[in-house]
Order: structure tokens, then C-alpha cells, then sequence
């Protein structure tokens, strides 16, 4: 599940045919959403990028791929992680890999990191290989994942290692009771999002039912598991004004994305949580926290 969803005005398409979907995120308007969110989360990606150093300690590490890079929050933390190696952030969406341009030259890593704009999983043949390939949150956004995997695996070299972000535990911010409206409405927000993320799977071209059992894919495309481990990101209340302001954008989306799944009652304590001139709203409540858990399944090419 990914924190980014409800965008209904996307022109961004998958795939060389171009059929977009009415339900697809609009990547370019999420970007600063994106980054922020990467960046709340940035201790997460060190510690699972030295998680990833240790599996491939006995091998040289030359060329990494960082598969949906997004504004490349991950690729710089891959880069750092991996001094020897050129890091390449791939995507399909300009206005990110800019971003993730704009980020490598801030970090002095200009020189090992190149950008490519690319169609995945189509157009990963043009890619090269690499001895690390790490792909978060991006293959959910594939019609036929267990393909898209295989198509990931065939670019890894000899003892190479790939990594994917999927799955973990839905963000919490809030206390099970506000004091406004039902309580349990994270919960309630949990449900109606996944039915949200359903329906988006159900329109992607060549959508493909799959279990979601993330190493049992991986061995599928005819790789050894290393390890599943999950990451948590426990930013406790008080909450700063950038963790407090993605917090709040969060809520602006659910009310802007679920408003047809949500009852009067909840659209209501939404507003409420929206409405920055109340002391019960997200920017001036005491208790809002931001509590979240990353797992990231790994397997080799052996
Ligand atoms: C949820 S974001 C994840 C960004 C980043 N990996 C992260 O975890 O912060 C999904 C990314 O996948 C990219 N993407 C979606 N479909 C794609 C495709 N068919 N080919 C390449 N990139 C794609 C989007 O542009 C977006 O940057």
C-alpha cells in the first residue's frame, strides 16, 4: 500500500501503448509528496542499504539500478552506500528524475550517478545489468508483477542481489480516539484504501491477479531469497512541521480520494483534521505521530 495514491487527474501511462488509466497516480503532482515522504523515512533506507552491503560483501559491487526511482532519495542513499559503483536512477516521469538530478549534484554525487528516463518493465533491456538492482514501491504499479519481477531478475549479475520494497504495515498518525467523530477512523481509512488500491490494480494494462508472497515471486523468477526484514519509522508527537505538513497532505488526499467510500461522519471529522484554524486539526493537535513499517524482501542470482 503506498501513501501516494488518489490521483484522479493522471496523464501518466504505462508501457509503450500508452493506455492510461483514470485511476493512476499523477507522479509529477505527487513529487514533492514523494520526496518529503522519502526523506521522513531516510533512516529506514540507510539502515536497509547496509543491510544490503552486508549480503553482498563478497562481491564487487560496480553498477547499481534503483527501478522507479522517483526524486531519488533511494538513489543517493544507494550511491553513499555503495562508493564503487555507478548508481543509475531509472523512471518513467521528467519532473522526478530532475529532482533526483537536482539531489545528486546537492550530495556531490553528480559523477557516479547517471539518470535514465525509461518505460519499465519494458525498456530494462536498454538498462544493462548490475550487481544490485532495488525497485520500492513501483512494482505494485505493474499489470503482471510476477512478469515484472522476472524481468528485474534476468538484469542481475552472477551473485547479484534484488531488492524490493513492498508490502509493511499501513502509516498510523493518529490515536485510535480524537475526540472528534467515530472512533477507529484510521482503521476505516485502512479499508477504504485498499479497496481504492484493488480497483487501481484491476484497471492496470494487463492486470494479472498474483499472490502477494513477495520471496515465493522472487524464486518464481528464478532467484534464492536472502532475507525479508522490515523497517520502522517511529516519529513520536510532538511531531515537527515538515513530518506535521505530509501528515496533513496525507488526510487532504484521503479526503480528496475516498470521499465515496467514507461516511458523512468521517468526511466530516476530515474536514475537521483539515481545518488548520481549529485546534483539532492536524497542523495544531498535540498528538498527531507519524509510526510506519518498510519491509524490503531480498533474493540472489546464484
Ligand atoms: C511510489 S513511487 C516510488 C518512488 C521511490 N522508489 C520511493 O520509494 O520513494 C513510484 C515511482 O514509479 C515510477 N513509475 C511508475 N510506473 C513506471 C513505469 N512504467 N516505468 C518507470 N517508472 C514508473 C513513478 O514515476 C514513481 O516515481
Amino acid at each position: 500500500m503506498t501513501p501516494h495514491a488518489h490521483g484522479h487527474h493522471s496523464h501518466h501511462s504505462h508501457g509503450h501503448a500508452h493506455s492510461s488509466t483514470a485511476m493512476e497516480p499523477d507522479w509529477e503532482a505527487l513529487a514533492a509528496n514523494l520526496e518529503r515522504d522519502a526523506e521522513l523515512k531516510v533512516s529506514f533506507l540507510e539502515e536497509a542499504a547496509a543491510w544490503l552491503r552486508d549480503l553482498l560483501c563478497h562481491r564487487e559491487v560496480t553498477r547499481v539500478l534503483d527501478l522507479g526511482s522517483g526524486p531519488g532519495v533511494t538513489t543517493t542513499a544507494l550511491a553513499h552506500a555503495f562508493p564503487g559503483a555507478e548508481t543509475v536512477a531509472v523512471d518513467s516521469t521528467p519532473a522526478l528524475l530532475e529532482r533526483a538530478r537536482a539531489r545528486a549534484e546537492r550530495e556531490g554525487l553528480a559523477s557516479r550517478i547517471t539518470i535514465r528516463e525509461a518505460e519499465l518493465p519494458a525498456d530494462l533491456p536498454d538498462l544493462g545489468t548490475a550487481e544490485l538492482i532495488w525497485t520500492s514501491n513501483v512494482v505494485h504499479h505493474f499489470g503482471d508483477q510476477r512478469a515484472a519481477l522476472e524481468t528485474f531478475a534476468g538484469a542481475l549479475r552472477p551473485g547479484g542481489v534484488l531488492a524490493v520494497r513492498e508490502g509493511g504495515l499501513p502509516t498510523r498518525f493518529l490515536p485510535r480516539d480524537i475526540g472528534i467523530g467515530r472512533p477507529g477512523l484510521q482503521a476505516r481509512l485502512d479499508v477504504a484504501e485498499e479497496d481504492w488500491f484493488a480497483a487501481m490494480r484491476t484497471e492496470l494494462p494487463g492486470h494479472t491477479r498474483t499472490v502477494e508472497d513477495w520471496p515465493a515471486l522472487l524464486v518464481a523468477a528464478g532467484l534464492a531469497p536472502t532475507g525479508s526484514r522490515t523497517f520502522l519509522t517511529d516519529l513520536s508527537a510532538p511531531l515537527d512541521p515538515v513530518a506535521r505538513a505530509h501528515v496533513r497532505a496525507r488526510v487532504e488526499r484521503f479526503r480528496d480520494g475516498l470521499a465515496d467510500s467514507l461516511s458523512a461522519e468521517d468526511l466530516a471529522t476530515l474536514d475537521t483534521l483539515l481545518d488548520d484554524a481549529s485546534p483539532d486539526g492536524i497542523l495544531r493537535r498535540p498528538d498527531v505521530f507519524y509510526l510506519t513499517a518498510t519491509t524490503v524482501h531480498t533474493a540472489v542470482r546464484t
